[in-house]
Parts: structure tokens; C-alpha cells; sequence
């Protein structure tokens, strides 16, 4: 409850991520209208961790490929520094980061397009990590929600979990990102971004835009849990039954809609606050179908919930088809995938190594010409 206020009274100004009316925001102008940043550049990040799910697809991916159809400036990354604040099994993590990579190409993530690399690969990363933790108060981060929620469930707390939000604003600010695509519960760590821009501009002089906040806010921003609608669909639920993977079989599929917790009304429309369950169906199948929420409700008079749900199963089902195809072809070519994340590594290490000397030329790190052959003869 407490939280529910700070977040609403807190709340940054938020951008808009396209004009399709099912990715609109209430409050927000439309893409390209956004003024304080020319030319924007996009920057987002997933970790490795976990397969992919329905709502990671519309939270984060889908947004993504909309902003590359639009012809913006768009860097990913596959987050690996950040999956390591919780242990991870090495070998698995080298398949995750394949896997992860594989999942968001075969969603429509266009190489050739967007800058996409693996965030381990660019070291630029930790070091300007370095640098704006050295301008961030210990109690900055511990007011931090995500942080508070993650270590409040461990014994021994590891540093980087602290340090996590940082290492975030690194990622962003290392490109001079002007956008930020993120899920509603990263917000904070955007603002914090904010502030350490705002703090080293500030203390060394203007090098980093001030990036916004994007998130798109409405019934689709969260996909509830198909076991718990009053919860988000997440990678972390125990219960695999709550969540639809990308790479879920046609059965499967099927069973977990059938078993989707609904309520006892058998009748298919949408009301988010009384039927969490049915209109969370809803949603689903509205981005598969590409069918607002109304025509979705009025094709399905007539229907029970059980005839409903096996409708909404098989429109995923058809609707994963082309995406599951396209994830196995990806995932038995190896050696391509490792090629995107180097062509991608190298021109990520482009852009930020040309961050990082204007940084380290404002801190104080770097000689004047003069002093420099002074410098290198000693080496
Ligand atoms: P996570 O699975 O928490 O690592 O999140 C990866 C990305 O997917 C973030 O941008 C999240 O905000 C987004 N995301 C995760 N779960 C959902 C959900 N149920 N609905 C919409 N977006 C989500
Ligand atoms: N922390 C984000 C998450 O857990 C992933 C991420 C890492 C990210 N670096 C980023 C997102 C930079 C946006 C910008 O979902």
C-alpha cells in the first residue's frame, strides 16, 4: 500500500510507445513527438535468465520491435552482468544467452537494424559502473523497492544485487540512451539514471542526456498469472502452469488455458477489476488475434468460458507457430547467432568507448597532448 503511493506520487513523465491504439498510453504524446531529445536513441535490456513468456513478449520485446519498425535508433542488450547478482549455474547461463538471443530474433528483433549484444561483451559497461557509484549514496540504492524486495528474501545479501541499479544507469548512459523501454517495476531505476546524470553533469559538466521513461500503460503492460490474476505473469512463479512460454507445445498450451483460474460467471467480458482472470484472457487473445477488445467480446457472445478459453489457446497456439519454428532454426545455427552478438558487441564498444574518454576527460583522467608522450614513454 505505502509503496502503491510513493509509486504514483513519484511517478516520472512517461513516453508513449506508438500509435497502435493497443500499445497507447493514456497520458502521453505519440512516437516521434516527444521534444527534448534530437536524435533519440533507445536503449533496453533483458536478462538472460529464464525462457521467455507471453508477458515478457508484449511487456518488452513486442514494444522493442515496434520501435525498430519505426526506424528509431534502437540498442538491445542480453543483461548477463546483471542475471550474475543471483548465482547462476555457468553452464546454463552461456545456453541462456543463446537462447535468449534466439528468442528475441525469432520475435521480429532485426539485427541488421538494431544495435544487439551481450552486455559482458563491452566492458565499458562496468567501468562507467564504477564511476557513478562513486556519485551515489548508499542510501539511494537501499530505498530502492526491487532491491528491497530481492534482498529481503536472502540471508547474505551480495554486493552486486546492491549495486544492480548503477550498473543499470551504466548500460543506459554509455550510449547517451534519450529512451528507455522498461516493464512498469523498473521505473525507479530509471529515475535513479536520471539523478546520476542529472549528479555528473552536474559535477563535471554536461555529458548526459537526461533519458525518459517509457512504459506502456495499459491492460497490456501486465499479463497476469494464469494461476493468480491478481498477480503478474512471472519468469520466478514455482508453478510453470501460471505462465505461457514461447516455446510451449500446442498441448500444453491447451492445458494451461483450460486450466486458467477464472471465476464463476460464464460469460466472456472485460472488466480488469471484478474479472481479473477472464479479462486477462482477453488481452491475450487480443494481441494474438490483432482484434481490439470490444470485436473480441462481441464475436464471443454466446460462448462459456470453457469454450472461451480453448478459442484463446488455440489462437496462441497458431499464433507462437511461426515464432517457435523460427527460435529452432535460430537456435541450431550457432555460429550465427555468436556473430550477431559480436557484430553487435563491436559497434556497441564503439559508441560507448567514445563515452568513456569524454567521461574520463571531465573526471580528470586524461592528459592534455602534451603530457601525453610524457605518460606513454613510461609504459
Ligand atoms: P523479467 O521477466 O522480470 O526479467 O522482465 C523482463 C521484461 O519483461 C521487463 O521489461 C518486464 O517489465 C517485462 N515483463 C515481465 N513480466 C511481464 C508481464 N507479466 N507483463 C508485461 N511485461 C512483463
Ligand atoms: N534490469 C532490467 C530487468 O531486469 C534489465 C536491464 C538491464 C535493463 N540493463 C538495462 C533495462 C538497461 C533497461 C535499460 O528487466
Amino acid at each position: 500500500m505505502f509503496a502503491r503511493t510513493i509509486f504514483s506520487r513519484n511517478r516520472p513523465k512517461i513516453v508513449s510507445l506508438s500509435n497502435d491504439a493497443r500499445f497507447k498510453l493514456s497520458n502521453s504524446a505519440p512516437i516521434n513527438e516527444d521534444c527534448d531529445h534530437k536524435p533519440r536513441r533507445i536503449f533496453s535490456g533483458i536478462q538472460p535468465t529464464g525462457s521467455v513468456h507471453l508477458g515478457n513478449y508484449v511487456g518488452a520485446i513486442l514494444p522493442w520491435k515496434k520501435l525498430q519498425d519505426s526506424g528509431e535508433d534502437v540498442i538491445l542488450e542480453i543483461a548477463d552482468l546483471h542475471s550474475i547478482t543471483l548465482p547462476q549455474d555457468p553452464k546454463n547461463l552461456s545456453q541462456s544467452i543463446l537462447e535468449m538471443t534466439a528468442s528475441i530474433l525469432a520475435c521480429g528483433i532485426n539485427a541488421e537494424k538494431v544495435i544487439l549484444f551481450q552486455q559482458s561483451s563491452v566492458f565499458t559497461h562496468a567501468e562507467l559502473s564504477w564511476i557513478l557509484g562513486c556519485t551515489c549514496t548508499i542510501a539511494r540504492l537501499s530505498h530502492l523497492p526491487a532491491f528491497k524486495e530481492k534482498s529481503s528474501t536472502l540471508k547474505d545479501v551480495p554486493v552486486g544485487l546492491f549495486l544492480y541499479p548503477v550498473l543499470q544507469a551504466a548500460d543506459i548512459l554509455a550510449y547517451k540512451a534519450t529512451h528507455v523501454p522498461v516493464g512498469e517495476d523498473q521505473w525507479q531505476h530509471i529515475q535513479l539514471t536520471q539523478d546520476l546524470a542529472k549528479m555528473f553533469n552536474k559535477r563535471y559538466g554536461k555529458c548526459f542526456p537526461i533519458p525518459h521513461t517509457m512504459i506502456t500503460d495499459n491492460v497490456y503492460s501486465r499479463l497476469k498469472s494464469l494461476r493468480d490474476p491478481n498477480k503478474k505473469m512471472s519468469k520466478s512463479d514455482p508453478d510453470p502452469r501460471s505462465r505461457i512460454s514461447l516455446l510451449d507445445k500446442p498441448d500444453e498450451i491447451q492445458k494451461k488455458f483450460k486450466k486458467a483460474v477464472t471465476d464463476f460467471t460464464s460469460e466472456v467480458y472485460f472488466d480488469p477489476e471484478r474479472r481479473p482472470g477472464v479479462s486477462n484472457l482477453i488481452s491475450i487473445h487480443s494481441i494474438v488475434s490483432n482484434k481490439d477488445i470490444m470485436e473480441i467480446c462481441r464475436e464471443s457472445k454466446g460462448l462459456n468460458t470453457a469454450q472461451y478459453k480453448s478459442l484463446v489457446a488455440d489462437a496462441v497456439i497458431e499464433y507462437l507457430k511461426p515464432i517457435q519454428t523460427d527460435y529452432h532454426r535460430l537456435l541450431s545455427e550457432e555460429a550465427y547467432i555468436l556473430e550477431i552478438l559480436q557484430n553487435g558487441a563491436d559497434r556497441a564498444k564503439e559508441i560507448s568507448c567514445r563515452t568513456m574518454q569524454e567521461v574520463k576527460d571531465k573526471i580528470g583522467f586524461s592528459y592534455s597532448s602534451k603530457n601525453t608522450s610524457f605518460v606513454t614513454s613510461r609504459i
